[in-house]
């Protein structure tokens, strides 16, 4: 099966660009800002002509939540309009299309988390641009995937852990919010189990292919309805408890002092509850603390 994927470069496309590229079943096309801008329509629309995938991820996105605030512009053209341009291409092509969204459409304010038909209200410019690129992506064709994460971190991107991990380097104390609550997500956990529940079935529909996947394990054998769905490690916490995980498993030193989203400023606001329930279908996923535990062993 043909597979286009946009954002190859970024944390969880190169996790994507990883796993799916290790497999005889898929025929890989990525690409990242370099190649192109998802947002120049003509060189979107030539890639995706040319290469004429059978199934298109978008993982490319305009992340940077606080620079969002000021370059509003750019965020609704890379997240609004961009997927909803490919949404249309995608749809001339005959392509399903596998759209990456995420918690920050919703306001918040439902301390018990929301559901894929929830209303939204994103309470900042990233969340507003990435809600646009959902509407525009479900206005432009009916064969897609919105696939809602929340809280990424994994290999070859900025994250949490990271940066927790940077900070314990010099600090023995730190300041962490503790008033916004969500699910951890490991982006190599997201990325197998979005393999597992989008694309493999439609491998498993290619004659020649079928074979294989059944010796795999990774077979599933129903294609999932298009539409809205919630993915992460399951379970939640707040950052604050987040960073103490992270301190505990590597058996460091540092002391987690909470605080409110009101003592620790942002540029943009975030909302207070980011838990996604998935409430489609049985999802796979570890806790985030076991997803956790197995990324800080790849870490030094
Ligand atoms: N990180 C999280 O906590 C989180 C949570 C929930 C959902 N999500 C969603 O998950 C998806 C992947 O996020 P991520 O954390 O992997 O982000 P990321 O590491 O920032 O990757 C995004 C990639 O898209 C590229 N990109 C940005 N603007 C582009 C453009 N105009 N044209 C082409 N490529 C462009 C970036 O290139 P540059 O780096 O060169 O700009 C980067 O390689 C996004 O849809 C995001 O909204 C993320």
């Amino acid at each position: 099966m043909k597979v286009l994927l946009f954002g190859k470069l970024g944390m969880l496309g190169s996790q994507m660009l990883k796993a799916l590229s290790g497999r005889e079943d898929f025929e890989m096309y990525a690409f990242d800002k370099n190649d192109f801008d998802i947002s120049d329509k003509n060189a979107l629309s030539e890639a995706l002509k040319r290469i004429s995938p059978n199934f298109v991820i978008n993982c490319a996105a305009y992340t940077a939540v606080d620079d969002c605030e000021k370059e509003r512009d750019v965020a609704m053209r890379v997240n609004g309009e961009a997927p909803g341009a490919i949404a249309a291409v995608c749809k001339e092509e005959g392509a399903v299309l596998l759209h990456i969204s995420t918690d920050y459409v919703f306001d918040g304010e439902n301390s018990d988390g929301y559901k894929e038909d929830d209303s939204t209200s994103p309470v900042n410019a990233y969340g507003e641009s990435k809600l646009l690129g959902e509407k525009l992506v479900a206005e432009n064709m009916d064969d897609y995937y919105i696939v809602r994460s929340s809280w990424l971190y994994g290999t070859n991107g900025q994250n949490f852990v990271d940066t927790m991990l940077r900070l314990a380097e010099t600090k023995s104390e730190l300041n962490v919010v503790d008033d916004q609550i969500g699910s951890p997500t490991y982006s190599k956990d997201l990325c197998e189990e979005v393999i597992r529940c989008f694309l493999s079935p439609y491998v498993a529909d290619l004659p020649e292919q079928h074979e294989r996947m059944l010796n795999t394990n990774d077979y599933s054998e129903k294609k999932l309805p298009f539409g809205i769905y919630h993915l992460t490690n399951t379970e939640h916490t707040s950052w604050c408890g987040f960073a103490k995980e992270i301190f505990r498993l590597k058996d460091l030193n540092v002391e987690v002092n909470a605080v409110t989203s009101e003592e620790f400023q942002r540029p943009a606001k975030r909302p207070h509850c980011s838990i996604l329930k998935n409430t489609k279908f049985d999802c796979k996923m570890r806790s985030w603390k076991d997803a956790l535990e197995a990324y800080l062993k790849l870490t030094t």
